[in-house]
C-alpha cells in the first residue's frame, strides 16, 4: 500500500477523470483542491518531503494555517491526473499565518500549485468557517453551456439561479441557496479571489463569466455532483432557447410547493 491507494488521492483522481469526460477540462483548464483531514495528514507524512522552500499564496488565509492541501498543478492537464497523480498534483502545506505554503508532495520534476490556488484557498477558508470544517473540496471547471448562458442572459445571480432552477426540477432542493455570478475578471489573482469567495459565504456555486464555474461540497461526490447539475441544468436551458425559448415552465407557486414539501428554503428574491 502506497500513498497513490489512499483513498482521498483516489477520490481526487476520480473526480478527475470524470470532469475530463465530461469535456470541461480542455487543455490544463480547471483545477481541483481538497482539504486534507488530520488522519490522513498523519498516513501521509512517510511519504511528505520537507526540502521545497515556502512561497506566498498571494493572498491570506490565516484560518486556514497550517492546514494541507491535496492541489492540481497549474498548467497540468486534468485528463492526466488519474494516469499519473504524482505527476500533475501536489500536497501543499500552508504556514501558521496563512500566507505562504511550500510543496510536501508530488509534481515529480517541478512546478506549481494551480494559478488559482488563490481563489481555492478564500473558498475553503470561507467555507471552513461556515460550515466548521465539512466543506473540504472546490472543484473548478470550463462548463461549456453555462460558459455560453454567460453570453446571453444578465450577469445577475437572481436571473442564473431562477433560469437553472426552472430546468431541473431537483435543481433548487440540490443548490436551494442558488448561484452566485462574478462579471468578467481577470482570472489567477487575489483580487478574483476576492470577489469569489466573496459569494460562496452565500452560495456553493459561483459562475465565472465568460469562463466557468467553482463549486464547494463535503466530498468529492457531493462537488461533482453539483457541478453536474449546475452544468446540466444548463445545457437544457441551451436547448430551450435554441429551440425558440420557453412556452412554459415552472411557476413561483409551484416553487413554494416544492420547497415544502422538500423541507428546503428558496429565497423569495429568486420568485419574484
Ligand atoms: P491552471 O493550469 O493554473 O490550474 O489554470 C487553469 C485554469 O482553469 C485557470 O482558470
Ligand atoms: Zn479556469
Amino acid at each position: 500500500m502506497g500513498i497513490l491507494d489512499f483513498e482521498f488521492i483516489k477520490g481526487f483522481a476520480r473526480c478527475a477523470a470524470d470532469g475530463a469526460a465530461m469535456g470541461w477540462h480542455e487543455r490544463n483548464g480547471g483545477n481541483i483542491s481538497y482539504r486534507l483531514k488530520e488522519a490522513e495528514v498523519a498516513l501521509s507524512a512517510p511519504y511528505l518531503s520537507d526540502v521545497l522552500p515556502w512561497q506566498a499564496i498571494g493572498t491570506e488565509v490565516p484560518h486556514l494555517g497550517g492546514e494541507y492541501f491535496l492541489v492540481t498543478g497549474s498548467g497540468r492537464y486534468i485528463r492526466n491526473v488519474e494516469l499519473d497523480p504524482e505527476g500533475n498534483i501536489c500536497i501543499i502545506e500552508l504556514d501558521e499565518s496563512g500566507e505562504n505554503y511550500r510543496i510536501r508532495w508530488g509534481l515529480r520534476g517541478g512546478g506549481r500549485p494551480t494559478s488559482e490556488l488563490p481563489s481555492h484557498l478564500m473558498n475553503h477558508q470561507v467555507k471552513f468557517l461556515a460550515t466548521g470544517g465539512k466543506h473540504r473540496v472546490i472543484y473548478h471547471a470550463h462548463t461549456t453551456n453555462l460558459i455560453a448562458l454567460t453570453f446571453v442572459l444578465p450577469l445577475k445571480d437572481e436571473v442564473f439561479t431562477r433560469e437553472l432552477w426552472e430546468m431541473m426540477t431537483e435543481c433548487p432542493v440540490v443548490f436551494p441557496q442558488g448561484v452566485g455570478v462574478v462579471h468578467w475578471m481577470v482570472p489567477g489573482g487575489r483580487e478574483i479571489a476576492v470577489a469569489t469567495s466573496k459569494l460562496m459565504e452565500t452560495y456553493d456555486v459561483a459562475i465565472w463569466a465568460h469562463h466557468g464555474t467553482f463549486v464547494s461540497g463535503e466530498d468529492f461526490d457531493l462537488a461533482f455532483g453539483l457541478m453536474h447539475c449546475v452544468e446540466k441544468a444548463s445545457e437544457v436551458l441551451v436547448k430551450v432557447l435554441a429551440m425558440g425559448g420557453k412556452r412554459q415552465s415552472i411557476t413561483p407557486v409551484d416553487f413554494r410547493q416544492l420547497a415544502n414539501d422538500f423541507n428546503v428554503t428558496l429565497e423569495e428574491r429568486f420568485l419574484a
